[in-house]
């Protein structure tokens, strides 16, 4: 959500508490070398980026749909080539989170507390193909910040996965960022 200045709010609580075993379990404890709080809070950052990337996958295949203008047919395809890559890219983010002991979210509502892109509703009607780059660009960008933070976290921890699975999103959404920018230059 767009963070304003009249509508402050606690920072939003992105993990559920760590998947315990359920009593008479025979699952053993997670050991692999991360102390719970690094998991916890490197499982924090992505789950947040988790809302953003679902966010700005979201909005690109609307703008697929609903784009119109000159442009319709190369950026209709644009869009495609990006919500294609970004749907396959949730997967791994969210059984990475999996994999750190905690749950993913999953809905909307909590997509919505934690993403840090607005969703601007209503777009679709005033179909204006610069506003939709100029969003995506911004989108784009957005999603960047969340991954590099989340890097630095995982970095700290000496979370290697989670460190490279952040830098190859940052070279995606940075290019993707950059060709979107383009097209407005
Ligand atoms: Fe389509």
């Amino acid at each position: 959500m767009a963070k304003t200045k009249s509508a402050k709010k606690a920072p939003a609580k992105a993990v559920k508490p760590a998947a315990s075993p359920a009593p008479g379990s025979s699952a053993p404890a997670i050991d692999i070398g991360i102390a719970t709080g690094d998991r916890k809070k490197i499982a924090d950052g992505l789950s947040h980026f988790l809302a953003d990337a679902y966010t700005l996958y979201l909005k690109t295949h609307n703008f697929h749909w609903n784009v119109t203008g000159p442009m319709f047919n190369a950026l209709h395809v644009m869009f495609e080539d990006q919500y294609n890559e970004q749907w396959t890219a949730l997967d791994e983010i969210a059984e990475r989170i999996r994999a750190l002991g905690f749950n993913a979210p999953g809905s909307y509502a909590e997509f919505t507390r934690l993403s840090s892109i607005a969703e601007e509703p209503g777009l679709s009607d005033a179909a204006d193909w610069r506003e939709m780059v100029r969003q995506l660009t911004v989108g784009n960008e957005a999603v960047c910040r969340t991954a590099r933070k989340t890097l630095k976290t995982a970095e700290a921890a000496g979370d290697d996965p989670t460190v490279d699975l952040m830098t190859q999103r940052l070279q995606v959404h940075e290019k993707t960022a950059w060709m979107l920018r383009s097209l407005l230059q």
